[in-house]
């Protein structure tokens, strides 16, 4: 029996201990009527999230866009989108969150701007401009196809060609979303100093898109065929990304972003690090420790929802972790369809226990708390800008944006005009109101378990020892700090399971149950599918 002891657990960072909770602006909460969720219905909902007692709230784009991938366009780095407010509401939003013990993390863009971005509209104005090589821009072929094989990460060639001045320009998300270029120093000053411009105000961390995308290699060669059955081919794509992805340099820019960071105090580093495996995360973390704080874990999030995968994977994360780096797990986010749907409704609260018992910062989504689940967009109402170029069997990712579910009103309490994407169905049954009036809610399952957290040092900072051989189908941990000891069980399986615990205890009492069953003594009974929290005496 393994067990890991975490690492320097005195003096923790304020973010070590937090409970993250991802808000997708446009579909939280609508203030005017327009349909569409802004900053002040952020502000009137943050007393929720103090009851819900989650600690730092990340706020997808929120910066003036022409919204092609809705906000992961920006076409100012250093301003609010009037659709959702503008930077005084924003700085109320700060002082209201902060009066009430929330962080606020932003999310910054720095792969790509806009195509509306000032500085690509100059950029393309002519070769010799001041701004072209911002961005990155190579003649065609002799025979005027795109310079190289290069293919963008939502699906075909990565270059656009660009009349005008008769070159093409490299996008590795949509024509609308121009790659800049960090090799340029002047560009490396302006986005650090747009990171700078959001720091000064008060914001208490970042959260970088697409890091891994940031530098190309020099040599502009083709990228080679992928090889079967690899994590690229996995992906959908046709070449393995090797000189597109993850060169030497971007790890330097990481380090260079996070020193922007160190000149303010407590802020969070946090990277949306695609990975094929555990392992690859590692380099994102620094060495030592000067890369991000949280590079995001999308490991579980990926994975099949089997008692061994999931041990498997956090197994490996713990062992490879450098000295002082912290774990963190993801299980959803704005780019892939709700875990209730993915893993299975009866499985939804066990997530939300390993999420919120594991060693490791957890970010949750909005509405996962609710157990929503994905909402099936037909092919025509689709907005996604990815969704919208797949076949009729595949969704995008609109089925996980869609509005938050308040309560049993019109719209689901989510604007009092017309949402920019559907509400589910369910909403007069699934939605805030109706989840607190009900003790045995997904909701008040969220609370109790957030608050256990939050209150145990055992949970949030306590050392981790997997149980082994309690019996198939069932994944167990303990977790023990300060003479505390608790103990998670969850059954992966659709067959009742009984565990003996008398090896390890004289008597168990249930702290929470997905369940809400309450048992105690050394033998435990657990559901299909239930998980189970427990104090040992
Ligand atoms: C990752 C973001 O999470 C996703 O929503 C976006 O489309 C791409 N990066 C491009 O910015
Ligand atoms: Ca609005």
């Amino acid at each position: 029996m393994k067990t890991y002891h975490l690492h320097g657990t005195h003096n923790l960072k304020w973010w070590q201990t937090a409970v993250f909770y991802q808000i997708y602006p446009r579909s939280f909460q609508d203030s005017n009527g327009d349909g569409i969720g802004d900053l002040q219905g952020i502000i009137n909902r943050l007393d929720y999230l103090v009851d819900l007692g989650i600690n730092a709230i990340w706020i997808s784009p929120i910066f003036p866009s022409p919204m092609a991938d809705f906000g992961y366009d920006v076409a100012d780095y250093c301003d609010i989108h009037p659709m959702f407010g503008d930077l005084a509401t924003f700085d109320r939003l700060l002082d209201e969150a902060h009066a009430r013990n929330l962080k606020i993390i932003l999310d910054f863009v720095p792969n790509h701007s806009s195509n509306q971005h000032p500085w690509f509209l100059e950029s393309r104005t002519s070769r010799d401009n001041p701004k072209r090589d911002w961005y990155i821009w190579r003649d065609a072929k002799p025979d005027g196809s795109p310079p190289n094989n290069w293919i963008s990460m939502f699906g075909g060639p990565a270059w656009t060609w660009d009349a005008p001045t008769g070159q093409y320009y490299l996008h590795s998300f949509l024509p609308e979303q121009p790659d800049l270029n960090w090799r340029n120093p002047d560009v490396v000053n302006a986005m650090h100093n747009a990171l700078r411009f959001w720091l000064q105000r008060g914001v208490d961390g970042f959260r970088v898109d697409a890091i891994l995308c940031l530098i190309k290699h020099e040599s502009f060669q083709d990228n080679p065929p992928v090889t079967p059955g690899s994590y690229w081919e996995r992906w959908g794509h046709q070449f393995e990304p090797r000189y597109t992805v993850e060169q030497p340099e971007m790890f330097e820019h990481v380090r260079l972003m996070r020193r922007v960071f160190d000149e303010f105090e407590e802020r969070v580093h946090i990277g949306e690090t695609g990975t094929v495996d555990v392992a690859g995360l590692i380099p994102y973390y620094g060495r030592p420790l000067d890369g991000y704080d949280i590079p995001f874990n999308f490991k579980l999030l990926h994975a099949n929802w089997h008692a061994a995968t999931v041990r498997q994977i956090v197994e490996a994360y713990y062992d490879i972790l450098p000295a002082g780096g912290w774990p963190n797990f993801v299980f959803g986010n704005h780019d892939i369809h709700r875990f209730a749907t993915r893993y299975g409704y009866q499985n939804h609260r066990s997530v939300a226990m390993l999420l919120l018992t594991l060693w490791g910062i957890p970010t949750l989504y909005y509405g996962d708390e609710l157990g929503l689940e994905d909402v099936f967009i037909p092919l025509a109402q689709r907005v996604d800008p990815w969704g919208i170029k797949m076949p009729e069997g595949d969704f995008g990712r609109d089925p996980e944006r869609t509005p938050m579910q308040w309560d049993s009103s019109p719209n689901a309490g989510f604007t009092s005009g017309q949402p920019w994407l559907p509400v589910a169905n369910d909403y007069a049954q699934r939605n805030v109101a109706s989840q607190l009036a009900d003790a045995h809610s997904t909701l008040n399952f969220y609370k109790t378990l957030i608050q256990l957290r939050r209150s145990r040092p055992a949970l949030h900072n306590g050392a981790f020892t997997f149980v082994d051989g309690l019996g198939d189908d069932l994944l167990a941990y303990r977790r023990e700090a300060d003479g505390q000891r608790l103990l998670v069980c969850l059954n992966f399986g659709d067959q009742t399971r009984t565990i003996d615990l008398s090896h390890l205890t004289s008597r168990a009492a249930t702290l929470l149950s997905t369940h809400f069953t309450q048992q105690s003594g050394t033998t435990f009974m657990l559901q299909p599918h239930e998980s189970i929290l427990l104090q040992l005496g």
